[in-house]
């Protein structure tokens, strides 16, 4: 018996919300979905998220929001990260800050761990990444059947030390930031699903959904630039993870993309 994870990468602006949102049932439906974790830090009008767009994605299919380095962008979804538990912040932040790094949703009678940590090359200068996933763990242990983590993460160096280093101690790990998919998708020795970044939800003609003109501006000129997200024909990528239910491991790994 198999229990598949489908994992949608960052969401870049509302036309790749409102696509997720449309189709997210029927592709539920067609790859035989068990449950959806999609990275939403970049889903509302001008990046970070809003409580209406998580509603959204919440409603129409997504069991899990992880989020990022753009998780704070908007006040209103501190208030949201503590009432919800249907969407996580990067454990990495201070415990003061609102939100929690993990929480434990249940599915077909299994009880999901969803992490979520932010890496620390060439972002802010957080708390140690490893020794915090080792900490959630610690904290959720005996409490969860199925893990899942979300690196937040810029350098695949990063990414990639994280799955060596959990490899065996989470079953489904991937990392999220970059908006391009990468194909190292695997099963890692010990048996952990993994693949350092699961692309993005977002428009095609753009870079990494921000309309080119705004980046090339910003690129050239070096003077600030309101970035707006390109409003073209939305891709969405991710990856479909099998969790074997009678091996209690992760089994297989496909990209994804529609
Ligand atoms: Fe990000």
């Amino acid at each position: 018996m198999i229990f598949r994870i489908l994992a949608l990468g960052d969401v870049a602006g509302p036309a790749a919300a409102a696509r997720v949102c449309s189709e997210l049932f029927e592709i539920r439906r067609q790859y035989s979905v068990d449950f959806v974790v999609c990275n939403g830090e970049n889903s509302a009008a001008t990046n970070g998220i809003d409580v209406k767009t998580a509603n959204e994605l919440i409603k129409y299919g997504v069991d899990c929001i992880t989020t990022g380095n753009h998780t704070f962008k908007r006040k209103e979804i501190r208030e949201y990260l503590d009432e919800t538990k249907n969407i996580v912040r990067p454990g990495n932040f201070p415990p003061e800050v609102p939100g929690l790094g993990y929480t434990i949703l249940e599915e077909r009678g299994l009880r999901i761990l969803v992490m979520n940590v932010l890496g620390v090359v060439f972002l802010e200068p957080l708390a140690c990444p490893f020794r915090t996933v080792d900490r959630m763990l610690r904290a959720a242990e005996g409490k969860y059947d199925i893990s899942v983590l979300d690196v937040h993460a810029e350098a695949t160096s990063e990414k990639i030390a994280m799955s060596h280093y959990f490899d065996g101690r989470i079953d489904v790990i991937f990392g999220t930031h970059t908006h391009v998919q990468t194909a190292d998708e695997r099963i890692m020795p010990h048996g952990t699903g993994y693949i350092t970044d699961l692309g993005m939800c977002g428009p095609d003609d753009s870079v990494l959904g921000i309309k080119k003109e705004n980046i090339i501006e910003k690129l050239m000129m070096h003077l600030p630039v309101k970035f707006d997200f390109s409003d073209n024909h939305v891709t969405l990528h991710g990856a479909i993870f099998d969790y074997d239910l009678d091996k209690k491991r992760c089994v297989d790994v496909k990209r994804f993309e529609m």
